[in-house]
C-alpha cells in the first residue's frame, strides 16, 4: 500500500482542529489550476461544489448539474490538490431517490479521488447508508440550494429560536447516523454557534458567522471571478477577473500593433538553413532531412526522429 503523504489533511487533523479550537479553512475548486492554487495556499479542505454550475458552467442555479459533470471536475481537482482534504458535492437527484443510488453515486466520488461527499438536507437514512458503506459524509443544513423553492427562495435560516432548535435536532440526528462533518449555510452567528457547540463533529459555516469551527468561501467569490451577485457574507480578496481582462486587453493590443510576438518568442533556424531558404532554390535538389514528427516534438527534451529523402 502506498503511504499517505504526511502533509495530507485527514479527518484526524480536522477533528483535532475542533478540539484545539483551530479554525479550519475551506474553499471550492472546480478544475486543476484552481486546485493547485488552493492547495498551494495551504487551505485545509477543498469542496468540489455543485456551485460549479453557476461559477463555471453559466447555469442560473445548481439544479442542472449532473453526476458526470461533478465527477469530471473532481478528477481534475484531485490531480491538482496534493494535501487538502477533498469533498465532493452530490448534485441534485444523485442521493434523494434511494439509499442504493446514494451509495452508488457516493462511490463514484471516492473513485474520482474525493475523501468525503456532501449531501444537502436532513437526509438521515441516506447519510446512514453512505456512512455504513465506509464513505465519509458532510451534511449541509440551513440554506440548502437544492430545496430553495421549498424554503421560499435563498433565505437566511435559523432566524428564530424555534427554527434554530429544529436545525439543531436535525444536526444531532445526522451526527448519530454517522455524518462526519456539518456545513451550515446562511444562518445568524448565534444560531450557528449554538449548533456547533452542541455537536462533537466539526461544524463549518458559509455565511454562518465566526463562531463555527471553520469557514468556507467559494473560490470565485473570494477571487472576484463571479459577477452575477455578491452575498453579504462574501469578502473579495482580489479582483482576478479584472486582472485577467486587463491582461487580455493588453495581449490584444500587442497582437494588433505587432509588439507580440517578438524575438524572445521565436524559434531559431540554423544559419545554413536560413541561407538556403533565402537564397534561391538549388538546395531542393540536395538530400533533405525531414523531421518525421514535422518538427514539433511532443516532448521538448526529445530529439525528433529524422528521415532522409532524395528530392527530385
Ligand atoms: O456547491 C457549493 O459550493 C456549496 C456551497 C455553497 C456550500 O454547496
Amino acid at each position: 500500500m502506498p503511504a499517505d503523504d504526511k502533509n495530507k489533511v485527514t479527518i484526524l487533523r480536522l477533528r483535532r482542529h475542533k478540539r484545539e479550537n483551530t479554525k479550519t479553512v475551506l474553499t471550492t475548486a472546480y478544475d486543476y489550476p484552481q486546485a493547485r492554487i488552493a492547495d498551494g495556499a495551504g487551505v485545509d479542505c477543498i469542496l468540489v461544489g455543485d456551485s460549479l454550475g453557476m461559477t463555471t458552467l453559466g447555469y442560473k442555479t445548481t439544479i442542472p448539474v449532473s453526476m458526470d459533470q461533478m465527477i469530471s471536475s473532481c478528477e481534475a481537482v484531485s490531480k491538482g490538490a496534493k494535501n487538502a482534504f477533498l469533498i465532493g458535492d452530490m448534485p441534485y437527484m444523485s442521493y434523494q431517490i434511494s439509499n442504493e443510488e446514494a451509495v452508488h453515486n457516493a462511490g463514484r466520488f471516492v473513485r474520482a479521488g474525493m475523501d468525503c461527499v456532501k449531501v444537502e438536507g436532513a437526509m438521515t437514512e441516506r447519510i446512514r447508508a453512505i456512512a455504513d458503506a465506509g464513505i465519509m459524509v458532510m451534511s449541509h443544513l440551513g440554506l440548502t440550494p437544492h430545496t430553495r423553492a421549498k424554503l421560499g427562495g435563498y433565505r437566511v435560516q435559523g432566524k428564530t429560536a424555534k427554527q434554530a432548535e429544529i436545525i439543531l435536532q436535525q444536526a444531532l440526528e445526522l451526527q448519530e447516523a454517522g455524518c462526519s462533518f456539518l456545513l451550515l449555510e446562511g444562518m445568524p452567528r448565534e444560531s450557528a454557534d449554538m449548533i456547533a457547540s452542541e455537536l462533537n463533529i466539526p461544524v463549518y459555516g458559509i455565511g454562518a458567522g465566526d463562531k463555527v469551527d471553520g469557514q468556507l468561501v467559494i473560490f470565485h467569490d473570494l477571487m472576484g471571478l463571479f459577477w452575477e451577485f455578491k452575498s453579504k457574507f462574501v469578502k473579495r480578496y482580489c479582483e482576478a477577473g479584472q486582472m485577467m481582462q486587463s491582461a487580455l486587453t493588453k495581449y490584444a493590443e500587442e497582437v494588433r500593433s505587432g509588439e507580440f510576438p517578438s524575438e524572445e518568442n521565436f524559434y531559431a533556424i540554423k544559419e545554413e538553413e536560413l541561407e538556403k531558404l533565402l537564397g534561391g532554390g538549388n538546395w531542393k535538389h540536395d538530400e533533405v532531412v525531414y523531421e518525421t514528427d514535422q518538427g514539433f516534438p511532443t516532448n521538448h527534451s526529445a530529439t525528433p526522429e529524422t528521415t532522409t529523402v532524395k528530392k527530385k
